[in-house]
C-alpha cells in the first residue's frame, strides 16, 4: 500500500501504549512499548502502522522515507499547563528572588502576576500574538506538538477574551496544536484589591458566559481552571467558579496545593476535574484520593526550580497511590520560563525520583489524557495522528540524562516534518 512518509530504522521506537485505553496509571507508569529497529508509516496525517521496520516495509511504500538510523522516535510531547500567552518580561523579579524576596511576597506588593496582568492589557492583539509566536516557535524545536495554554494575564473580560483570540490564532496559523483553558480566576485584579468576593462575581456572572459565546470557534477540549491559593481564590470561591463553568460545559483543571494545601486537590477530584496540578504540598489524605481518581496528576518541576525551591511534588507518594502522572513545563514569565520538556523530565528524574521511561510517558500519553486528547495523541497508535520525534540519540534515556541542549532534531506533525535541526541529510546505519 502507498503512503505520504515512513520513519524507519529507528534504534528504539517508543510507541507508548495506553492502559486499558486509558493513561498508564500508578507503578504501571514506564510501559514504552519499545521496538528495536522500528518504523512508522504515515498517511493523511494519522499513523497507518507501527512495527519493525523489515515488517511495515512488506507492507507499504512511501512517497517519502526518513531514516533514523542509531536514534530514538517518540511521540510529540504534549504539554498540558502553560500560560503562554502574555507581554513582557519580569527578569527584576527573579532578581528580586535570588535576593531574598519570596514570589508570594512579591504578588502581596503588587508585582507578580500583576504586573504582568499590566503589560498584557496594554498589549494589543497583534503584540501579544507576536510576542507568544516565538516562544511557541521553541516549544515546537523542544518537540511540544500539542500545548494546553491558559488565558489570565487579561482579568477583565475585554481582555480575557483577547488571550482567548490569541490562542485561537496561534492554534490556526502555527504547526503545534494549542488546547485552551479560561483562567479568569489567576490572580485578583488590583482594582477588586480586598474585594475577592465581587472578582468573582465578575467571573461567574460576565466571563464565564462571555467566554462561552466564543465557544464554536474551539472544536476540540475547552478547560476552566482557577488558582486556588491562600491569598488567592479559596476553597469556597474556587467551588464557586468551577461548578458554573461545568455547568456551562468546560472540562475543569485546578491549580492546587502550589504553596499552601487548601483542600484543592480533593474538590478537584469530587468534582471530576480532568487534572489537578502543582501538588506540591498536596496532603497523604488527597494523594490517597486523588490515587484512586481518574483525573491526571500533573506535576511541574520547572517551577520549584524556577523559584529555586527544595520541594517538588511528591511523585513516589502519587504512583504508589495509584495516579496517572503527567509532567508539563508550567511556562510563564513568573516562575517559570521553560519551553523544553526534556527539561522537565531532566528535573522529574533527579527531584522527583521518576525513570527516564516514567518521565517519558508522563510528558507524552498521560499529558494527553490531562488535556483531554488520550484517543489522538500521545502514542504512536495506528489511527492516531502522526504527531511524532526523532531523537538525537541512540536511547530514550538520554532524554532525562542530558539537559540544557536540544536533542530533538526532526518534529512531525501531522505527518509533516515541521522543526528539523542537526539531523544530517542521510544518517547511515552504524558500522
Ligand atoms: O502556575 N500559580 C499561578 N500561576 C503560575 C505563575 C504565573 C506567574 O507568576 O505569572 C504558576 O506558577
Ligand atoms: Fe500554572
Amino acid at each position: 500500500m502507498q503512503v505520504d512518509l515512513i520513519v524507519q530504522h529507528a534504534a528504539q521506537l517508543c510507541t507508548v501504549p495506553r492502559h486499558e485505553n486509558g493513561p498508564q496509571r500508578g507503578e504501571r507508569l514506564g510501559d514504552l512499548g519499545l521496538i528495536e529497529d522500528g518504523a512508522v508509516a504515515i498517511a493523511d496525517g494519522r499513523i497507518v502502522a507501527v512495527g519493525p521496520t523489515p515488517e511495515v516495509l512488506a507492507d507499504y511504500q512511501a512517497r517519502e522515507v526518513l531514516d533514523a538510523w542509531g536514534r530514538v522516535v517518540t511521540p510529540g510531547f504534549v504539554d498540558p499547563h502553560t500560560h503562554l500567552v502574555w507581554a513582557g518580561d519580569r527578569a527584576h523579579e527573579f532578581e528580586l528572588r535570588i535576593g531574598g524576596a519570596t514570589y508570594m511576597d512579591i504578588m502581596a506588593a503588587g508585582g507578580g502576576i500583576m504586573a504582568t496582568v499590566r503589560a498584557t492589557r496594554a498589549a494589543s492583539l497583534d503584540q501579544l500574538v507576536a510576542e507568544t509566536r516565538p516562544r511557541l516557535d521553541r516549544m515546537l524545536a523542544h518537540g511540544t506538538t500539542t500545548v494546553e495554554v491558559k488565558t489570565g494575564y487579561g482579568l477583565t473580560t475585554a481582555d480575557e477574551l483577547k488571550l482567548l483570540e490569541a490562542i485561537r490564532w496561534l492554534d490556526a496559523d502555527h504547526p503545534a496544536t494549542l488546547v485552551p483553558t479560561f483562567l479568569g480566576a489567576h490572580a485578583v485584579p488590583a482594582e477588586y484589591r480586598g474585594r475577592t468576593e465581587e472578582y468573582v462575581d465578575l467571573v461567574v456572572e460576565e466571563m464565564l458566559p462571555a467566554v462561552v459565546e466564543r465557544r464554536a470557534a474551539f472544536p476540540g477540549p475547552f478547560f476552566c481552571d482557577v488558582f486556588c491559593e491562600e491569598g488567592v481564590f479559596d476553597l469556597a470561591q474556587t467551588r464557586r467558579i468551577l461548578e458554573r463553568a461545568q455547568a456551562l460545559g468546560f472540562g475543569l483543571k485546578l491549580h492546587a496545593d502550589e504553596f499552601k494545601p487548601l483542600g484543592g486537590t480533593a474538590l478537584a477530584v469530587a468534582m471530576g476535574a480532568v487534572s489537578a496540578d502543582h501538588l506540591v504540598h498536596t496532603p497523604p489524605a488527597e494523594i490517597e484520593v486523588l490515587g484512586r481518581s481518574a483525573t491526571v496528576a500533573v506535576a511541574l518541576p520547572c517551577t520549584p526550580f524556577g523559584l529555586a525551591e527544595r520541594e517538588y511534588a511528591p511523585a513516589r507518594a502519587l504512583l504508589k497511590a495509584g495516579a496517572a502522572l503527567a509532567l508539563a513545563t508550567d511556562c510563564n514569565p513568573g516562575t517559570a520560563w521553560c519551553e523544553s520538556m526534556p527539561f522537565a523530565m531532566a528535573l522529574a528524574c533527579r527531584y522527583m525520583g521518576l525513570t527516564p521511561a516514567q518521565a517519558l510517558v508522563a510528558t507524552t500519553l498521560n499529558a494527553a489524557f490531562a488535556v483531554g486528547l488520550g484517543d489522538r495523541v500521545g502514542s504512536l497508535e495506528v489511527d492516531k495522528n502522526a504527531d511524532l520525534l526523532i531523537i538525537g540519540a541512540p536511547d530514550y534515556r538520554h532524554l532525562a540524562y542530558r539537559f540544557g541542549t536540544n536533542l530533538v532534531e526532526v518534529v512531525i506533525k501531522a505527518g509533516k516534518v515541521v522543526a528539523r535541526q542537526g539531523l544530517p541529510a542521510h544518517p547511515t546505519p552504524p558500522h
